[in-house]
């Protein structure tokens, strides 16, 4: 596993794969990994023949106001899934590597990033476009792997990819989520074990609300209401945003149609927790209609 902290290494090093007409899967991430990214890394490794690793803490996506400084930077650990998932080429640039004080040029997008976490994190996802584009550009992967827990920003690269014709296929990746039904994310570390007992209460509220709508209510105030009383009476959880919105436009749904994003981002203790689930009605699902005895059984997210 070669370990790169330049940008003219990694290139060289992708260029020597190219070459040998290998096909090129990446996996963009901050580091702190855990089982969530080694999932990714696994479908990465079955997506392409040579499988490349970023770990960089962007600091253009974190406000200021945000956790950059205390996030965590595990490296050696790192290193070490990433040896044991296979990885064959690791980027890790510093951080003046990647931005310079004098860079004038950025990514923005024009109705996306105005939802949910956008909303309460102005100018992430500019930081977000921006890294993603220049590690492209480095990595020139064939295919790149994102996972579905951060829904807002898969849809907001696979706008990009559109819009600017990079001509890198954008796979998604189911949630993976801790026995509790919590989401996995570096950001769990922060939490005591108080917090921990609070926090998988943001997977009870998708299952809330996904209650309902497997009811056929169609009321968006009521699934809102339903998953915000989830939180009532535990102190640690400050909801930031409970919301249903538009699959594709991330807008707000006046009534359900077949398709429906629950989102919610959740304050607990000093962590901002999200988490989504894509909803769809059974009538897109053929093999849901065989067993509409489903209703009060528990499914598991994805
Ligand atoms: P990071 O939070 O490290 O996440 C890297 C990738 O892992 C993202 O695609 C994210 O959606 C995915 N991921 C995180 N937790 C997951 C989980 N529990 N299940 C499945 N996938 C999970 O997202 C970023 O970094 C950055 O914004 C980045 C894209 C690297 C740009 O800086």
């Amino acid at each position: 596993m070669k370990v790169l902290r330049t940008i003219s290494e990694a290139r060289a090093a992708v260029r020597a794969e190219r070459a040998q007409d290998k096909t090129i899967a990446f996996v963009p991430t901050m580091g702190a990994l855990h089982e969530g990214h080694r999932s990714l890394l696994r479908a990465g490794r079955n997506a392409g023949d040579v499988l490349v690793l970023s770990l960089f803490v962007n600091p253009m996506q974190f406000g200021p106001a945000e956790d950059l400084a205390g996030y965590p930077r595990p490296l050696e650990r790192d290193l070490r899934m990433a040896e044991e998932e296979g990885v064959d080429i690791v980027f890790v640039p510093p951080p003046e590597e990647m931005f310079r004080p004098t860079a004038e040029t950025f990514v923005d997008q024009k109705r996306l990033p105005n939802h949910l976490c956008g909303l309460s994190r102005p100018g992430h996802f500019r930081g977000v476009l921006t890294v993603v584009l220049k590690l492209f550009h480095i990595v020139a992967p064939d295919v790149a792997i994102f996972g579905e827990k951060d829904r807002q920003q898969l849809l907001v690269i696979r706008r990009m990819v559109e819009d600017l014709d990079l001509g890198v296929e954008i796979r998604s990746h189911p949630t993976v989520r801790e026995p509790s039904g919590l989401a996995r994310s570096s950001r769990n570390a922060y939490l005591s074990k108080a917090g921990r007992r609070a926090a998988p209460r943001l997977c009870k509220a998708l299952l809330a609300g996904r209650r309902l709508l497997d009811r056929g209510v169609k009321d968006p105030a009521k699934i809102r209401s339903a998953m915000a009383n989830i939180f009532k009476g535990e102190p640690l959880a400050e909801p930031d945003y409970i919301a249903v919105v538009d699959a594709d436009t991330l807008e707000d749904l006046r009534e359900i149609g077949d398709r429906a994003i629950l989102a919610l981002a959740v304050r607990v203790e000093k962590a901002r927790l999200i988490d989504n689930l894509l909803w769809e009605a059974p009538a897109r699902k053929p093999a849901a209609r065989k067993a509409p005895a489903s209703r009060g059984r528990r499914k598991p997210l994805s």
